[in-house]
């Protein structure tokens, strides 16, 4: 084989491929999957898209849907500098970039309000077959 199309074979080899990667393949911190992933960490506590069902429990943590963004990130940068007491946020803030907490602000902000409700208790109807 010459020279030159051996070249052009080994220098195609490293180009081609990478072309077939589109800008949105490369996960960055503020792509909207990754965003999604660290808001889904905070649903145990905060509710599903930030809709908190207060219920009176140990861990209390308020809704976020709705919130202004500037409000959120603000609440997020003090836990994160420790300057706002907390329970357990100084921990999970300090684990965020600052353009990860710009993001989930945003993300939260945007998110829809929704009303919380209470669910109705069941009642089972006691079936005897004697
Ligand atoms: C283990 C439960 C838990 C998880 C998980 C959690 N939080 Fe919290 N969050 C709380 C509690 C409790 C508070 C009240 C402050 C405190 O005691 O730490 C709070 C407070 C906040 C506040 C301030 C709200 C206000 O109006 O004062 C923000 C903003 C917040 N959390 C964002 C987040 C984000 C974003 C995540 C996910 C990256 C997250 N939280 C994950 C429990 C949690």
């Amino acid at each position: 084989m010459k020279p030159l199309i051996r070249s052009l074979i080994l220098i195609s080899s490293v180009i081609v491929p990478s072309l077939g990667m589109a800008n949105e393949d490369i996960v960055t911190s503020a792509h909207p999957a990754h965003i999604a992933t660290l808001a889904a960490s905070c649903a145990a506590c905060h509710g599903t898209l930030g809709n908190a069902v207060i219920s009176g429990s140990v861990i209390d943590a308020v809704a976020l849907a709705g919130e202004s963004s500037e409000y959120l990130e603000q609440r997020l940068l003090d836990f994160r500098a420790g300057t706002r007491e907390s329970t357990v946020m100084h921990h999970h803030a300090k684990g965020l970039t600052l353009e990860e907490i710009h993001q989930l602000a945003l993300f939260f902000s945007s998110q829809k309000t929704e009303a919380a409700v209470t669910p109705v208790p069941q009642k089972f109807k006691v079936m005897n077959h004697e």
